[in-house]
């Protein structure tokens, strides 16, 4: 149903020939992997999301145990051996919430009710009492009461124009709108701009269809009135109590104190709102209108800046406790290199019922499990281990994967290929890749080879260039998703696919199983399309004699971003960036010498040369590796990534070289000679960095 229909054909014809011969090669396989008559099966993709969203299944939560076990029990009746590995990890859950408003009179106090309802005809109304009140993990307790100021996003530059329009945000409570920068950063802002607590609303010109608008879930897609994005404001990743180290058994632990110090919790506190409460509190903010694009959809109030009159008493207590969470892992054992993994993960943890978030990826995730058994049964073995990942606490800070990949930090970085990571499998239409630069060639490829989901006449790639005639591939600079432990702190090349960008209900009770079949994906073509590829481009990176990993995109890749600095620093007559260039023309070189090589092996085809191919293979595999320093970036040492780490002020920003950015935007404000003397050395480090993966390249000792 899904695949190109040439290709069946072809496919069957020469399974015919097969049978008469001996063993396939791999790439049989692999076409048969993609064959929609044989394999590819929509209602079992329905059928996983559905049985895994039937109730909401918070981390540390027995529902979520319960998935686990589903998990556990589906992998294994597709004849892939799994486990447990559990840790025991600092979370967080409201006890209590009371937010009122006091306008000035005559108006009376308003106390918000603070609930999601129930739709009409809601098939999970009856559940609704097990979805956790809205909050934001981590927040601080507290008892708070101040005027309320509009701070817009909550990002840098808001202030900047705050402060220009001589707003005073001391002491009062800011009103934040979600959608550009990472929420734990619009807590860490408000606090550094004094404000005493901090509300975040979901504005309707962002989630729900711009204003104008008189209908939401389930009418449509857009985020109903009373609708909440709940998240976490922990800006660090893995438990925070054990940074660095995996939350084992009686291991040793950070106090509440030390946590505090760490500076990754919020230390003001703060919830998240809907749209509508958040307009009710708009209407009695009083002061200068703001800004055009300060404001807000049709149907909006007017915006204003404050402070005031409007007064807001915020009183939350949350508790922080340690509770277990259990990742699934699940390994296909390689035939002829099974010391060399190739790592597919999804979390499985949601706030809610979680259909997009995440469990259209877990269900995608069992798609490709279903369909590797498949092989099997057909005679098909990796040659390398494929190893299947189904994380928890993905959504209070990475917790599972971060936790795993601490305990595990040095076979991983000896022995992982590649991370392939899926969250979101759909969030609605259009392909939306990101990757490392190395795979860039096997995720175009790939894309190649899967029937676009939407177009049955066009292939993903085709629809892919129909706007951009260079397909643009995202970096995986952001800390978003389960990828971050793996490429930013340990340097293992990886990519994360999806369809579709952002999605209206996010995070909020309406994503729920109802949201995807009637708007997401109403026939589970996307999901099949995802595992498709996220299927094909493992397969390629187990089997494989060869690695496919192009490393002349990395090194134009960062040539481009080494311009992009060069262009940022035009006036800048003390900053030398010749270092940087030398060091990726090196980077250049080595990549098109080793690129040579595979092609002269390739060629000669002999398994003689077998240790050859391991040999070349590990130069191709560590490379990334040398990427990151022991010390890790300045202030955040767990980012060890200098080419790819969050931009410190929003942690979804995905920055090249965030160290040398990073000291750039200090140097800026605090413009002294030591401050850009460390924008050099940050320029330095990367430029070592970079001449350190290209001697890996290399192969040879200086
Ligand atoms: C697809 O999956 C469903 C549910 O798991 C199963 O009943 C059906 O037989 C499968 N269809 C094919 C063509 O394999
Ligand atoms: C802002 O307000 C606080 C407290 O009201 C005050 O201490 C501070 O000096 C004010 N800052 C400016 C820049 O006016
Ligand atoms: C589907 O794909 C074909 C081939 O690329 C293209 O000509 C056609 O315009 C596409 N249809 C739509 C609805 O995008
Ligand atoms: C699977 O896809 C086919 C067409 O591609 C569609 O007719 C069918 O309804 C889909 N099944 C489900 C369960 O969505």
């Amino acid at each position: 149903m899904f695949n190109v229909p040439i290709l069946s054909s072809i496919t069957i014809t020469i399974s015919l020939l097969y049978l008469l011969i001996s063993t396939p090669p791999k790439s049989y396989y692999h076409s048969l992997f993609l064959s929609d008559s044989l394999l590819s099966n929509n209602t079992s993709i329905e059928n996983h999301l559905f049985t895994l969203t039937k109730r909401p299944h918070i981390a540390g939560s027995q529902a979520n145990a319960e998935a686990a076990q589903y998990v556990v029990s589906t992998l294994t009746c597709y004849n892939i051996p799994s486990h447990v590995r559990s840790y025991d990890v600092l979370l967080s859950y409201p006890l209590s919430r009371t937010l009122v408003l006091t306008p000035p009179l005559p108006y009376s106090p308003i106390v918000f009710n603070l609930k999601q309802e129930v739709y009409k005809d809601d098939p999970y109304a009856n559940v609704a009492d097990q979805v956790t009140d809205t909050f934001h993990a981590y927040a601080k307790s507290g008892d708070i009461t101040g005027q309320v100021v509009y701070v817009n996003y909550g990002s840098i530059e808001d202030y900047e124009v705050l402060e220009q329009m001589g707003v005073n945000v001391t002491g009062a409570i800011a009103l934040a709108r979600y959608g550009r920068i990472y929420r734990g950063d619009i807590v860490e802002n408000a606090y550094h701009a004094r404000a005493v607590g901090i509300l975040v609303f979901t504005d309707r010109i962002d989630y729900g269809g711009g204003g104008g608008h008189a209908k939401w879930f389930p009418e449509e897609k857009w985020m109903p009135p009373c609708g909440v994005q709940v998240g976490t404001v922990f800006n660090g990743a893995g438990d925070p109590t054990t940074p660095g180290w995996p939350s084992t058994g009686g291991c040793e632990r950070l106090s509440d104190d030390e946590v505090e110090k760490g500076g990754d919790v919020p230390l003001i506190p703060s919830l998240p709102i809907s749209w509508a409460d958040g307009y009710e509190i708009m209407k009695f903010i009083g002061g200068e209108v703001a800004n055009d694009d300060w404001q807000g959809g049709k149907d909006a109030p007017v915006y204003r800046i404050g402070p005031g009159p409007g007064i807001i008493n915020l009183n939350y207590k949350g508790e922080q406790v340690i509770r277990t969470i259990e990742n699934v892992i699940g390994v296909i054992e390689g035939a002829e290199e099974p010391d060399r993994y190739v790592i597919l993960g999804n979390h499985r943890d949601a706030w809610t019922f979680g259909a997009v978030d995440p469990n259209s990826g877990t269900a995608a995730l069992l798609e490709v499990a279903r369909r590797l058994d498949e092989l099997q049964m057909k005679g098909w073995k990796p040659r390398r281990t494929i190893i299947i990942c189904n994380w928890d606490a993905e959504e209070y800070g990475l917790v599972g994967s971060t936790e795993w990949v601490e305990e595990n930090r040095e076979l991983l970085s000896s022995r992982v290929v590649a991370y392939l990571n899926v969250d979101c499998a759909v969030k609605g239409a259009g392909f939306q890749p990101f990757a490392t630069p190395q795979l860039d060639e096997l995720l175009i490829g790939s894309a190649k080879q899967v029937q676009d989901p939407d177009n049955a006449s066009q292939t993903i790639y085709q629809s892919w260039i129909a706007n951009d005639k260079n397909p643009a591939i995202g970096r995986l600079g952001g800390a978003g998703s389960d990828y971050a432990a793996f490429v930013q702190h340990i340097g293992i090349p990886g990519a994360d696919v999806s369809f579709g960008q952002g999605y209206p209900v996010y995070h909020s009770m309406y994503d729920d199983f109802i949201w995807m079949k009637k708007f997401g994906d109403p026939l589970f073509r996307r999901h099949a399309a995802v595992a498709s590829l996220w299927g094909l481009m493992a397969l390629q990176l187990a089997d494989n004699e060869i690695l496919p990993f192009n490393y002349l995109s990395y090194a134009y890749e960062l040539q481009k971003c080494a311009g992009d600095l060069k262009d940022e620093l035009i006036n800048n007559e003390v900053i030398i960036l010749t270092p940087l260039f030398e060091s990726i023309e090196k980077f250049k070189k080595a990549a098109s010498k080793v690129d040579q090589e595979k092609k002269e092996m390739e060629a000669s085809k002999s398994n003689s040369m077998s240790w050859k191919v391991r040999e070349i293979n590990d130069r191709l595999m560590m490379t990334e590796r040398a990427f990151t320093d022991g010390e890790g970036l300045p202030g955040r040492p767990w980012s060890k990534h200098l080419i790819y780490a969050p931009s410190k002020h929003d942690d979804y920003g995905s920055n090249a070289f965030p160290g040398i950015n990073d000291a750039i935007e200090n140097a800026k404000i605090i413009n002294s000679t030591e401050t850009w003397q460390s924008v050099q050395h940050e320029v330095w480090r990367v430029s070592r960095a970079i001449t350190h993966a290209s001697l890996v390249l290399n192969g040879a000792l200086t």
